[in-house]
């Protein structure tokens, strides 16, 4: 049917008989017997010119037939990769007409997101998905081949199983043949990438589908995709390792470019520098530590386990009303108050609190701060833990770039914790999953009865963090079923409960499991990042909207009452909220 794609006619071209075809993108008259009519495909858009009279609307889809010409002097469009060229003498065959879309598919205009995804189809049309949808094909085939070059091996695990925990709400699927039970589908492969390893599979790779039923936000959806990965007798070294090659070259087949060698950060001074585990480096404005300054202090506020803060350059310039919202902010992120000052032409500071502390605490705070005048300098006191998220988010409200900007960042945070705070009843909580592997040289503080001792206890996990976003994370695990119980118990899960829910793994390590470790990363927010999408929806073909749902097919949907009855299901009233 054609010859050539339309984005893709150029000067060296002319004169060439060609056939091309798409859709309408755009029409105009030139009169009665003459119109220029823009067709595009995938590729881009041509200029056809259209002798007689045509009943072609947007959206036609059409064949043209035609001679590549150079475009008249004066007329060519520098905006245009084929701005050069039009194609002349047209002979347009309509293949299929179509209704008018409901809404325009050639600018980058605030449509409704709805309206974007219950037309789907037509919203793929345009050149920012199709450009994204490709980034993402490329990104998925360089993984594959970078996995596949060191010896990973492609194994499909199933969607049907018992729950996996990675700390999300599962899906559940009922099952017909044992009416009551159910299969939750898979947070993640964890639990089989694992079995894979007892199984001598050594290097275990997947591109896989992860379901968590938790709330949606810009870098989180439904379903999801991963590069999940396992090796066996390796080290944490060379999961990094493995890991920064595919994510390297996924990025230099999307952007041509391979990027620097990835730096490394520890949890504890990503916390302390950032107040974030998963930093934004793409800027500096990093907190400065104060508890030192403040030790003997005469201000009641400040003395606390912890006092630190930012500068904000030229930040000073804000009003009372703007700085009195940002403490609020900061309130409602959780801090008792925030201290702002102002940096003057002589370098001293103004503020409503200067008057509360002395001479050579202010002195102190120029030294260590060395703003410049017309920088503003944010303070918060309390435990270490709160200033750190307070400033953190501060931080990132006052500082952070446009997602396009800055280039890409990437960042290893190692050295994470084993357990990230404590639960309600004093129970430790997870900073990964339960089957990561404490540190070799903190594994003495696991028999300690003291909750602080154990907030100590490092972890061999890590992350991937690319411009403040979480990429990944992954960890050495646990491939003794002794430390494997030892901590459950700490989590509080019973040996009836860990046999209950994980008795097949406990089983496995049995058998002569190697030692292992892996990873995973989420192909939808690398892809995002680097098309220089804010939401990873616009790099899935068919997303769910913030609240959950497809507007297209209209799911999640009711289901026939016959269908309830096979799986020997019965609905509750709906409950009035
Ligand atoms: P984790 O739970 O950190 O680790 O997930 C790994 C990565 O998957 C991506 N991700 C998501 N992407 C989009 N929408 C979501 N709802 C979503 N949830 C997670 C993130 C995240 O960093 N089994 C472990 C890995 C391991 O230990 O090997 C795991 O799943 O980019
Ligand atoms: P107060 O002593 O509560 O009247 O607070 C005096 C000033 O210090 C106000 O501007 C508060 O916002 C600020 N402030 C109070 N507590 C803290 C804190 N923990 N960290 C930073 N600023 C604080």
């Amino acid at each position: 049917m054609r010859t050539d794609y339309c984005g893709q006619l150029g000067p060296a071209d002319v004169g060439r008989a060609v056939a091309v075809c798409g859709w309408v993108a755009r029409r105009r008259e030139h009169g009665e017997h003459l119109a220029f009519v823009d067709l595009r495909d995938h590729t881009g858009v041509v200029q056809c010119v259209v002798d007689g009279a045509h009943d072609l609307r947007s959206e036609y889809v059409v064949r043209v037939t035609g001679l590549v010409r150079s475009r008249p002097e004066g007329t060519e469009n520098a905006n245009l990769a084929t701005g050069a060229i039009e194609i002349g003498d047209c002979h347009v065959e309509v293949l299929n007409p179509a209704e008018p879309p409901p809404f325009p598919l050639d600018e980058r205009g605030e449509v409704d997101e709805v309206l974007r995804l219950r037309h789907r189809y037509l919203d793929l049309r345009t050149d920012r998905m199709q450009r994204n949808l490709r980034i993402r094909a490329r990104v998925n085939s360089a993984l594959r081949q970078a996995m596949e070059r060191q010896g990973f091996v492609e194994i499909e695990t199933p969607m049907l199983i018992a729950s996996t925990p990675e700390g999300a709400r599962d899906f559940v699927v009922p099952s017909r043949l044992s009416p009551g039970s159910f299969y939750a589908l898979p947070q993640s492969p964890q639990l089989f990438k694992q079995l894979c390893m007892v199984g001598g599979v050594d290097r275990y790779y997947q591109i896989a589908r992860c379901l968590r039923d938790e709330d949606l936000r810009a870098d989180r959806q439904f379903e999801f995709m991963q590069l999940d990965a396992e090796a066996s007798f390796v080290s944490q070294e060379e999961v990094l390792e493995f890991i920064s090659e595919a994510v390297s070259e996924a990025v230099e087949a999307v952007t041509g470019t391979r990027p620097a060698p990835f730096p490394r950060i520890s949890w504890h001074e990503a916390m302390e520098r950032f107040g974030s585990d998963k930093p934004d480096v793409r800027f500096g404005m990093e907190l400065v530590e104060l508890t030192e300054v403040f030790a003997g202090t005469a201000f009641n506020a400040f003395r606390a386990d912890c006092v630190k803060g930012i500068r904000v350059e030229g930040g000073a310039s804000r009003t009372r009303k703007q700085l009195d919202e940002l403490t609020e902010q900061a309130k409602r992120w959780g801090a008792k108050g925030l201290v702002w000052m102002k940096v003057e032409d002589d370098r001293s500071l103004t503020s409503p609190v200067a008057k509360f502390l002395s001479e050579a605490e202010l002195q102190a705070l120029v030294e260590r701060f060395d703003p410049s005048p017309g920088d503003l300098l944010l303070l918060v006191a309390d435990e270490r833990a709160a200033v750190q998220r307070v400033l953190g988010l501060l931080r990132l409200e006052l500082g952070r770039p446009p997602v396009d900007e800055g280039g890409l960042n990437f960042l290893w945070v190692v050295d994470f914790p084993l357990f990230e705070g404590l639960d309600e009843h004093g129970r430790p909580i997870p900073a990964h999953h339960p089957f990561t592997m404490p540190h070799p040289d903190d594994l003495a503080l696991l028999d300690e009865d003291d909750p602080a001792r154990l907030l100590a206890v490092r972890s061999q996990a890590y992350d991937l963090v690319l411009n403040g976003w979480e990429l990944g994370s992954g960890s050495v695990r646990i491939h003794r079923a002794d430390v494997q119980r030892t901590v459950f118990s700490l989590l509080g899960i019973d040996d009836a409960e860990a046999t209950r829910r994980f008795g097949f793994l406990l089983d496995a390590f049995r058998f002569g499991a190697p030692p292992h470790a892996g990873f995973a990363f989420g192909i939808d927010r690398l892809v995002a990042l680097l098309a220089g999408e804010e939401n990873i929806r616009e790099v899935i073909a068919f997303p769910k909207t913030q609240s959950g749902v497809d507007p297209l097919t209209g799911a999640p949907s009711a289901i026939d009452p016959a269908q309830l009855e096979e799986l020997g299901l019965r609905l509750l009233p709906r409950k009035v909220t």
